[in-house]
């Protein structure tokens, strides 16, 4: 039941608000502590945390890998699922690792879980469905609570995902004695906004859906980001590339000199994802390189970024004010509205785009 709208993806991306306030209320308490299904996590115990799985659950773990390390500094090592388990790494004394899967049966994320369960780690996973392998075999497993997704491309279970991971890295915090009590209720207040700062963020929808126009008509785009916002540029090219199956890449914004920029030119557009927070001078001087080489800059910002460098681009989408711990997961509302828009335009198969299955139970 699509309730109304064209595609499951446009559905699931509108749930958003509903989900995560759900998903909210059945991780954080009124005394401001996050609850934990029993025996919870002993974050003291632990020198070092693995994330590990596939696709867009991978860029959740390239977010949380930032909030754990700088928010809880707890290092982290994250990796793709395919590579991890074949790779055979030390998984150290005191250390747990982490498992992020929509579906729970992903083949890869399942065997490298098996693989560090060998090696004795503490096996912790992040999952939507509950009665499912990778849930099973873990020694705690955390809903994500963001209902039956169908849209092969997730996008309810990502913000899902962060704001679980997010929540967690503030609990490691707490227990590790790394951010003080006004510090931990702003961050926690600022989880609490996530659903209507969501709601307020699909407001720029209609925008999205006409810039899509433009991108529809690239062969190439790039995404770029900066910390934080890195991965939301990696989930916005493969959000792109998989229903619209335009090619599209993503960079750290300052790996652009490294090589990239030689690709820029008027034909491509190039979608910088940048919030005002303390990064933001660099990514602009970035996207002001792109920009004199003739580049087409969709700038992806808040008001105030719009404000300091919309001058110039092609496009801006302004988004909403947020606690800059949090941007990525309001960010990722216009890495899918730009894919689901421009799938539209192209008329591909936005549910089930071609060569792809929702779970890949095989390696
Ligand atoms: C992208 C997408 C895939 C999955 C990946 C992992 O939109 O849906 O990249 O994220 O196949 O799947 P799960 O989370 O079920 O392990």
């Amino acid at each position: 039941d699509k309730a109304g709208h064209k595609h499951f993806m446009a559905k699931e991306i509108a749930e958003q608000p509903r989900v995560l306030a759900a998903a909210l209320g059945h991780y954080l308490t009124p005394e401001g502590t996050i609850a934990l299904p029993e025996p919870g996590i002993d974050f003291t115990a632990i020198d070092r945390l693995t994330l590990v799985a596939c696709g867009t659950a991978f860029y959740a773990c390239n977010v949380a890998k930032y909030w754990f390390e700088q928010v809880a500094r707890l290092p982290v090592e994250i990796d793709v699922a395919s590579e991890f388990r074949y790779r055979e790494p030390p998984v150290p004394a005191r250390s747990a690792a982490l498992f992020v899967s929509q579906s729970g049966e992903t083949a890869d994320t399942l065997a490298a879980l098996r693989y560090a369960k060998g090696q004795g780690a503490q096996i912790l996973s992040v999952v939507n469905v509950t009665e499912s392998s990778i849930a099973r075999d873990s020694d705690i497993a955390l809903p994500i609570l963001a209902g039956a997704e169908i849209g092969v491309a997730s996008t309810k279970a990502f913000t899902c995902q962060l704001l679980v991971l997010g929540a967690l890295a503030l609990e490691a915090a707490r227990q590790r004695g790394t951010i003080d009590e006004a510090e931990l209720a702003a961050h926690l207040q600022g989880l609490r906004e996530l659903p209507g700062l969501i709601d307020q963020g699909l407001s720029i929808e209609a925008e999205c859906q006409r810039v899509s126009r433009g991108l529809a008509e690239a062969r190439d785009i790039l995404f770029l980001g900066r910390g934080r916002m890195y991965p939301l540029a990696l989930e916005g090219a493969l959000k792109l590339k998989e229903i619209s199956y335009i090619h599209a890449e993503a960079y750290a914004s300052g790996e652009l000199k490294h090589g990239p920029i030689a690709l820029v030119d008027e034909h491509v557009p190039v979608i910088v994802m940048a919030p005002h927070d303390e990064l933001f001078d660099k990514t602009v001087s970035n996207m002001q390189e792109v920009m004199a080489r003739g580049g087409k800059v969709l700038l992806i910002t808040d008001a105030k970024g719009a404000r300091i460098a919309g001058e110039g681009t092609w496009e801006v989408i302004t988004l909403p004010e947020i606690d800059p711990l949090w941007a990525p997961i309001l960010y990722a509302v216009p890495a899918q509205l730009l894919a689901y828009h421009t799938a539209v335009a192209k008329g591909t198969d936005v549910d089930q785009p071609r060569n792809l299955a929702k779970s890949v139970t095989v390696e």
